[in-house]
């Protein structure tokens, strides 16, 4: 099977991360629940997985990193803790579902921010004219459909100066386009560890500015037991309840892993496989890409429509032919409403560092033979 696939998770991990996630099976049980050999093991992994992802993001302490079991979970501690109902929120025109029906669910004021695709001055634009008043902001450092690299420093920057705390959703970014947690000065990132990371699925990752987030969850923690409160410092007062310790092993190889080949590098491999198989297609005029004029704007992300197949019957047909992609609308409709694709949806080919030029090649004659 040829795996484009990995904007939904990726699927093709570093032998190291399944040795992880099998180790800790075998030798760990649960951190902060004992002095014995097990759970200090656990302990210890859990805090270098801490440690490796500060430092991966940029963050000064270690504690601000808290563990969740996806980025959805986290994006849920985040805008919770900042809006409530009727309380504006102002969100990219690229948002999930995530941050979308959340804030929906919440019953606040949601004001989209809306850009035409891969125009990054008119997404700053667009964030500008909507903060005053805002309680909150969201934005995505990177489409999970259309892979466009918002414009998140100069967004930070405005939120910073009108005073509205910005949540950053690194889903579709976090192992290959880099984020400076300190620098942009934003009050949370949430991510996947099954994604980029290369963790296995069952992870994420919330990055805190702040020691007070309210939680979501309630219940043990191993820390001030006595009290019926949830411990007052993080990253204890995020993460009631056991960790999930394998995925956490596993996520800390992926980021390991991550660390050596250096994100810099992921992108570009990513980046050059999209145009392999972007100019491989270019002649076709049955074939409609998204792609940005300045590949600078795009990680390794391409949607494209066909002429005459509709998106989920040509994803069945790849699937015939041993591609793997994904089809429809991407749990963001909101993207594709930005792109005018609400209607239609498109086909989603994404990269990942373990996929190689011949395959992407491949892809496309794949892609080809269909239309034929
Ligand atoms: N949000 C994930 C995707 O883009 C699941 O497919």
């Amino acid at each position: 099977m040829i795996y484009l696939d990995s904007a939904a998770t990726s699927f093709q991990k570093p032998a190291a991360v399944r040795y992880a996630v099998c180790e800790a099976l075998e030798t760990m049980s649960s951190p902060g629940r004992g002095g014995y050999a097990s759970a200090m093991l656990a302990a210890d992994t859990v805090l270098d997985c801490r440690l490796a992802l500060a430092d991966l993001f940029c963050v000064r302490r270690p504690e601000q990193v808290a563990f969740t079991s996806s980025a959805t979970h986290g994006l849920n501690i985040a805008i919770r803790a900042l809006a409530g109902p009727g309380d504006r929120v102002v969100i990219s025109g690229y948002e999930h579902n995530a941050v979308w029906r959340t804030l929906w669910g919440l019953g606040a004021d949601i004001r989209v921010a809306a850009s035409p695709l891969f125009d990054r001055a008119a997404a700053v634009e667009a964030f500008r004219r909507l903060l005053p008043g805002a309680k909150a902001a969201v934005c995505t450092q990177v489409s999970n459909v259309f892979g466009f690299i918002l414009p998140v420093a100069e967004i930070a920057a405005l939120c910073r100066a009108q005073g509205v705390p910005l949540i950053v959703d690194a889903s579709q970014a976090a192992g290959s386009v880099g984020l400076d947690f300190e620098k942009l000065g934003c009050a949370f990132a949430a991510m996947p560890g099954h994604k980029g990371l290369l963790g296995p699925q069952g992870t994420g990752v919330l990055l805190c500015r702040e020691e007070n987030v309210p939680p979501l969850f309630f219940g043990g923690t191993g820390s001030v037991s006595q009290e019926a409160a949830m411990p007052d410092f993080l990253p204890d007062r995020l993460e009631p309840g056991t960790h999930n310790v394998p995925g956490i092993a596993g996520l800390l190889a992926g980021v390991r892993w991550l660390q050596r080949r250096t994100c810099a590098a992921v992108l570009d491999h990513e980046r050059s496989l999209l145009a392999a198989f972007s100019d491989a297609l270019a002649g076709e005029s049955r074939i409609r890409q998204f792609r940005a004029a300045d590949p600078a704007d795009q990680a390794g992300v391409l949607s494209v429509q066909l002429d005459g197949v509709d998106c989920e019957q040509a994803a069945a047909l790849l699937a015939e032919r041993g591609v793997a992609v994904r089809a429809g609308l991407h749990c963001a409709p909101l993207a594709h409403q930005t792109a005018g694709t609400l209607a239609e949806g498109t086909v989603r080919f994404s990269f990942s560092p373990f996929n190689t030029r011949r395959e992407v090649l491949q892809a496309a004659d794949a892609l080809r033979d269909i239309l034929d």
